[in-house]
């Protein structure tokens, strides 16, 4: 498949078949990731790959953090808020999303409800937790998202499908208990990733992009 119309057909998808991706696909595909470029070529990523009873503890974990009412505690600067026109693009991909399960932007309840299928990893049969030495800092967290997009490329020429969630930096700590990580390791971000569910709503949701005009600009 060539870039662009992996680039053109690929979307977010949030909702995946219950059926494991063979041994040797995932060693294929993480062995290409590798090849991902970083700065000084010093590859920070120190990859998580979780499926079967791992996922599943770490999903209880998250439930009963969740439950505890515990407030997100990211290892990395993740909690930004958006303004202006970033808030904007940010209100149309929930509108994107939310239309698509016929969910009402006052319905705080079923958004609510929503946001939290991303601790069930979507019920994806895998999930990848994005890690790296907490010290590297923006310069780790380049080249992270860097090796994320080439990931998800990669997955995308083999039938897979995923989501990037920055939602699972938000509770570190379950993470770290479980994986058994030392402490100095952060974990920015992750994906869940399988075969997508076609027939699912959610899996209808379309984003929208600027124009060209109004984000790039070329000089001469
Ligand atoms: C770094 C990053 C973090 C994201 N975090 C989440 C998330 O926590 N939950 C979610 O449902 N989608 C998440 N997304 C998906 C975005 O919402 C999605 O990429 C965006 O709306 C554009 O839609 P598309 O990917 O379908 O083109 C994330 C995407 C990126 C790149």
């Amino acid at each position: 498949m060539f870039i662009e119309s992996i680039l053109k057909e690929r979307t977010s998808v949030r909702a995946f078949l219950n059926k494991p991706v063979p041994k040797e696909e995932l060693i294929t595909i993480f062995e290409n990731a590798q090849l991902a470029p970083s700065n000084c070529n010093v590859q920070p990523w120190q990859t998580c790959v979780v499926s079967g009873k791992t996922k599943d503890k770490l999903k209880d974990a998250f439930m009963k953090t969740l439950m505890s009412g515990a407030a997100p505690n990211p290892d990395f600067n993740w909690l930004a808020q958006y303004k202006g026109i970033h808030r904007e693009r940010q209100f149309g991909s929930a509108n994107a999303l939310y239309n698509s399960i016929g969910i009402a932007r006052e319905d705080k309840k079923a958004r609510q409800m929503a946001m939290i299928r991303n601790w069930q990893f979507f019920d994806a049969p895998h999930a990848v937790f994005f890690t790296m030495d907490k010290y590297l800092d923006i310069m780790g967290a380049v080249d992270l998202g860097i090796y994320a997009q080439t990931l998800s490329l990669i997955l995308s020429e083999h039938g897979l499908a995923n989501c990037m969630q920055g939602a699972l930096g938000q509770f570190p700590d379950p993470v770290r208990e479980i994986l058994n990580l030392p402490d100095e390791r952060g974990i920015l971000f992750g994906m869940s990733f399988g075969y997508a569910d076609e027939e699912a709503a959610i899996n209808k949701t379309k984003t929208d992009r600027e124009l060209l005009n109004n984000a790039v600009a070329f000089f001469n």
